[in-house]
């Protein structure tokens, strides 16, 4: 595009100002070139119906008397693990993973930013005694299950395979590449464990206008964790443009899909329980719940509208809605806590692109640094000045056509890492407690005694989810550990 077309584009769009500091003579030529290449590439016509659109839905919901008819999750429309059906659920879907039909994928785009680490959540230590960044965890996580899996139905040892599909954004790709790659894959083949792209979109004003964070360059940020459906049809190299993550799955002839944030140190990745829990139930859509602690506690929670399921997020629910209580129980009416771990068919993830313009983008006002288009000057702005414009993953649950919700237990499956070291809440110490107790449990349901103070820690190589440690029946613990094989543990008595 020649640079005069360009500017008749942007003209129209309404936003040329991003071509003030070119006509400015401000730029170099190599500056010219690289705004002219992000200018081009960049679908400015359908930044401003994004924009339209996440204002409008916006104005709308807040209006008075807007009319929402969103309800909460009534009592029959979910179904719990304690329902005495785990057994066989995990059989079903530990089946479906021993015949390869299974594949991961992690959502690793977030920043992190209220946690104040610039490095990718994924490669966070908590403090655990074995010092395991949260990668790790999953990994290792993965590693077993594919053993269980062999031994459970006897398959030849190395065959079952769960391959890993995971989500960065800009900010996210290059250290997340390098971390595993520094750390060998934590031991999983690299062929499996599949790195894609998410999207970004522009920042904008508050009146819409796109702003610049260097005179030659448009600020972007990622374009959130929906970004992820059309993550999943972009090609993965520039090399092979029909090489996706959908055509990926599909050559692997992968059928369930587990989906989940990298920031939950208790995440069960490709958990068979619920996968057996999605597949017997039919649902081509299912999410995790559970019971939302307190009206502030900042996770979204899923509610019914009309015949359709859709989660209300914790920065959009009214006071009203957040504090409305079952006149009953006194529970909270709204408690349906979303923990961002989600079953879908392959079916449904090839869905998506047909209805995706149909999703309202939501808005984040925050504080963008950016260039003054007057003085040329670098801003960073002590309030919000301006938008970034995300998608959010659930966002697709009413467009399914048969969704279920599986209610787990907390304080084994939900321990996210949000907060600063020493908030008390959702923080590196609040997941450390929680993953540990969570390994005494393991040893105490087998039969052991822990004495009081003592910290074991299971590696996730040597148990999943609590299964194989019947050798420690009758046994009592003294001292604390990390147990990275099964005969260590015999150390600790
Ligand atoms: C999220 C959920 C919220 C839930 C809570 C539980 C969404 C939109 N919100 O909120 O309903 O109750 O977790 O902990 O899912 N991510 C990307 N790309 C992005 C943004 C985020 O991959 O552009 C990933 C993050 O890396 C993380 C996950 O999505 O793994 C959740 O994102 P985060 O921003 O941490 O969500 P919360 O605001 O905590």
């Amino acid at each position: 595009m020649s640079p005069s077309n360009l500017r008749q584009r942007y003209e129209a769009a309404g936003q040329a100002h991003l071509l003030k500091f070119w006509d400015a003579d401000a730029l170099s030529e190599a500056e010219q070139k690289s705004l002219a290449d992000q200018l081009e590439a960049l679908d400015i016509e359908r930044v401003n119906r994004i924009y339209k659109k996440a204002v409008t839905a916006e104005a709308e919901a807040a209006a008075p008397g807007a009319h929402d008819p969103i309800q909460p999750l009534p009592k029959d429309a979910s179904d719990s693990v304690k329902s005495g059906k785990d057994a066989e659920w995990r059989a079903i879907g530990l089946e479906a993973i021993s015949n390869g039909a299974v594949a991961v994928l992690l959502m690793a785009g977030g920043q992190g930013t209220r946690l104040g680490s610039s490095a990718p959540k994924g490669c966070y230590d908590i403090g655990l005694p074995s010092h395991k960044s949260l990668f790790q965890y999953q990994a290792e996580r993965i590693a077993r299950l594919q053993t269980v899996a062999e031994q459970e139905f006897k398959k030849p040892a190395g065959s079952v395979i769960i391959p890993w599909y995971i989500m960065t954004s800009g900010p996210t790709r290059g250290p997340t590449t390098e971390f595993f790659a520094k750390n060998s894959y934590f031991g999983l083949n690299p062929k499996n464990v599949i790195l894609f792209e998410q999207g970004t979109l522009p920042c904008l004003t508050m009146e819409g206008k796109v702003l610049l964070d260097t005179k030659s360059h448009v600020a972007v940020a990622p374009d959130g964790n929906g970004g992820v459906y059309a993550a999943t049809r972009a090609p993965l190299s520039p090399a092979d443009k029909s090489h996706t993550v959908l055509s990926d799955l599909a050559k692997r002839k992968v059928l369930y899909v587990h989906a989940y944030g990298v920031d939950n140190c208790l995440v069960r990745v490709a958990d068979p329980v619920f996968l057996g829990y999605g597949i017997q139930k039919q649902c081509d859509c299912a999410a995790k719940v559970v019971p939302k602690s307190d009206p502030t506690e900042s996770v979204g929670v899923i509610a019914r509208r009309g015949e359709k399921f859709s989660v209300i997020e914790y920065s959009e629910i009214s006071k009203e809605q957040a504090e409305r209580r079952d006149p009953e129980t006194g529970e909270l009416s709204f408690r349906a806590g979303n923990i961002v771990n989600h079953f879908y068919t392959t079916t449904c993830l090839n869905k998506v692109e047909a209805f995706e313009e149909e999703l309202a983008f939501h808005i984040a006002r925050k504080k963008i640094p950016h260039v003054d288009l007057e003085t040329g000057e670098a801003v960073k702005p002590a309030k919000p000045n301006g938008m970034k414009l995300e998608m959010f993953v659930f966002d697709v649950f009413p467009f399914t056509e048969h969704f279920a919700v599986l209610e787990v237990m907390r304080n084994e499956e939900f321990s996210p890492l949000k907060n600063a070291p020493g908030t008390g809440s959702d923080d590196p110490e609040t997941s450390r407690r929680d993953l540990l107790a969570q390994h005494k449990r393991f040893l105490e349901r087998a039969g052991a005694i822990v004495k009081d103070g003592v910290e074991i820690e299971i590696s996730p190589l040597v148990s999943y989810a609590g299964e194989g440690l019947q050798s420690v029946k009758g046994k009592t613990f003294t001292k604390s550990g990390v147990v990275g094989e099964l005969e260590e543990l015999d150390a600790l008595v």
